[in-house]
């Protein structure tokens, strides 16, 4: 069995694509799954893929988690020494709209991939939670062992079904879970709808943004870089001996999106139109988050700045979409 070779889904997403990459940089032979789907542009997607399709040790599948014929037979070919599921539909709004792909991707699909794992023996499954699960908590910095038990949208509760699950599965299979509670991922190659996105896109097209609550929200915003290595790091820490965990990933620092919104415009040198909304319902006012768990598990000394990786997206943004 090749001691390096492991399943990334979702592999042609944001955070899938850097960790799949970072993965064949380090040596690893990487197994991408994912189904290609036009939740947003399906453009950026294929550009993500064809990147990592350049590395001889990445080997891609278009397919869906929730297709468990195709899904045991992917693990029945690879044995995997790990897998990482990214594979989701992301996305607090959507889920208003589209609940049921929400149950269908992220509970079914996932329950899948954790069916394959027990019967194809592996031992190491890390999977994509949510900072959105803390719901309205109040209680900040948001950690662990806090109440999650009232999540306000449908994309949250399949999160923290995701969580209930893996605790079911580390517990009766003797499998190793390890949840990651993802703090607003930016970075180049960022997701479309996403505001960091919208907002650089229409501030340089001279359009409007919709900015809700006058620009008094907060959010623990977290470098893809950062991420991925904190990723890395955690999948083969020695410190993992229990058989469920669950982390935040943060950059724990809350950035007001006002001031978010300014170093758009500084990097764009254009100003920005908005209009504004009240607050939407499902959204969250305030993240902020508290990474002392991860902190007896992994050593990181330095998480990037915003100023520099807004500066970075921009200048990403502006090359990939020929804008001078
Ligand atoms: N980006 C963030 O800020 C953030 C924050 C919290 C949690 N997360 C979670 O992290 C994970 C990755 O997020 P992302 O930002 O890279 O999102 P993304 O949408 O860019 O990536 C998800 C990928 O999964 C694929 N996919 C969706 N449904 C699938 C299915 N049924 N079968 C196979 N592939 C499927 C999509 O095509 C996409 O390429 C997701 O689970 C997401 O919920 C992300």
């Amino acid at each position: 069995m090749p001691k390096n070779k492991i399943l990334i889904t979702g592999s042609a997403g944001f955070i899938g694509f850097h960790l799949s990459k970072y993965f064949l940089d380090k040596k690893f032979e990487v197994v991408g799954i994912d189904n290609l789907n036009n939740y947003y542009d399906k453009k950026l997607k294929l550009k993500r893929n064809s990147i990592l399709r350049k590395h001889k040790k990445y080997k891609f599948y278009r397919t869906d988690i929730k297709n468990k014929k195709k899904i045991f037979e992917i693990f029945k070919n690879n044995k995997f020494k790990l897998v990482i599921n990214l594979a989701a539909q992301a996305g607090v709004q959507y889920s208003i709209k589209n609940p049921y792909v929400y149950a269908e991707t992220n509970i079914f699909g996932f329950i899948n991939i954790l069916e394959a794992c027990k019967k194809y023996h592996v031992k190491k499954i890390l999977y994509a939670s949510s900072s959105s699960i803390y719901g309205s908590n109040k209680n900040y910095p948001f950690k662990e062992n806090h109440k999650t038990d009232n999540p306000i949208s449908l994309y949250a509760a399949t999160k923290k079904s995701n969580e209930l699950i893996a605790n079911v599965y580390s517990h009766i299979f003797n499998i190793k879970l390890i949840g990651l509670r993802f703090f607003t991922v930016y970075g180049p190659w960022g997701r479309p709808d996403m505001s960091l996105f919208i907002f650089t896109k229409n501030i340089l097209k001279n359009k409007k943004i919709i900015v809700y609550n006058n620009g008094e929200m907060y959010r623990d915003f977290t470098y893809i870089d950062d991420v991925v290595d904190v990723v890395y790091k955690l999948s083969l820490s020695k410190k993992i001996t229990k058989n469920n965990y669950i982390f935040n990933i943060s950059g724990s620092r809350s950035i007001k999106l006002n001031y978010y919104i300014k170093l758009i415009e500084h990097f764009t040198n254009k100003k920005a139109k908005k209009i504004i909304r009240k607050k939407l319902k499902s959204d969250v006012k305030k993240t902020i988050s508290s990474t002392s768990h991860l902190k007896k598990v992994i050593y990181k000394k330095q998480y990037t700045k915003i100023e520099n990786g807004i500066q970075n997206f921009v200048k990403w943004f502006k090359k990939f979409y020929k804008i001078k």
